[in-house]
């Protein structure tokens, strides 16, 4: 089973199906950029980054969640095969980008989480947003999803760190980890905030 979705899965047409998907999103998110940075005479988004799910996160994901371990299971429910993380200066920015990409009429908006509002228990925020991309090859059109995480420089600060410490991490449950990382991600909340209002007063100026 594993070995039949390694091959699909690491089939050159399916990797650059994904690819080509994600690189027109992230293409758009360019123009996005340069959009704002016009529009608010400053730089909103700080930087981009993009991957593809190598089959073996893909065999662990399935395996975790208790799925078939199949090409077929993994193509059909996995939504962030392709994925771009999209790192803005501000906690603002971030909801200026998210409308954005909803106003692209080629992109279909799959699903969304907004875990700036409602932070997840463990502290960590970010919106996601699973976006559909019509991909055509000679007659046909297929829609493949890119998963799209945008959140602020200091969200993902906090990100990095929760994933080298504590995310799917054993660690996490010992020693109260969870619990202080959760108090950190307040704080940086906070300051996030603190820097928002003194852009806003700047801008007023
Ligand atoms: P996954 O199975 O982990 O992908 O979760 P999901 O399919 O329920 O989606 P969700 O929106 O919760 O999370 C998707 C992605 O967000 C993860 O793959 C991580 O990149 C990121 N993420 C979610 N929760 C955390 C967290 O607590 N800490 C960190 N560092 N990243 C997180
Ligand atoms: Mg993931």
């Amino acid at each position: 089973m594993e070995n039949l979705l390694r091959e699909k899965i690491e089939k050159p047409m399916v990797q650059l199906s994904y690819k080509y998907a994600m690189d027109l999103v992230q293409a758009r998110l360019g123009l996005i950029n340069a959009d704002l940075t016009e529009k608010y005479h400053r730089q909103v988004i700080r930087n981009m980054s993009s991957r593809i799910k190598t089959a073996d996160s893909i065999i662990k994901k399935l395996k975790k969640k208790e799925r078939e371990v199949t090409f077929e299971t993994a193509v059909e429910t996995l939504n962030d095969i392709a994925g771009i993380r999209v790192i803005c200066y501000f906690c603002d920015d971030i909801y200026q980008v998210a409308e954005a990409v909803r106003r692209q009429k080629d992109f279909t908006i799959l699903k969304e989480k907004d875990y700036v509002k409602n932070p997840k228990r463990s502290g960590y925020q970010s919106i996601h947003l699973i976006v559909g991309v019509p991909v055509t090859y000679n007659d046909a059109t297929k829609e493949v999803r890119v998963e799209i995480q945008i959140r602020s420089f200091a969200m993902d600060y906090w990100a990095e760190l929760d994933t080298q410490m504590c995310y799917k991490k054993d660690a996490g449950q010992i020693l109260n980890v969870e619990r202080e990382t959760k108090d950190y991600s307040d704080v940086i909340a906070k300051v996030d905030n603190k820097m928002l209002e003194l852009r806003k007063r700047i801008e007023k100026m």
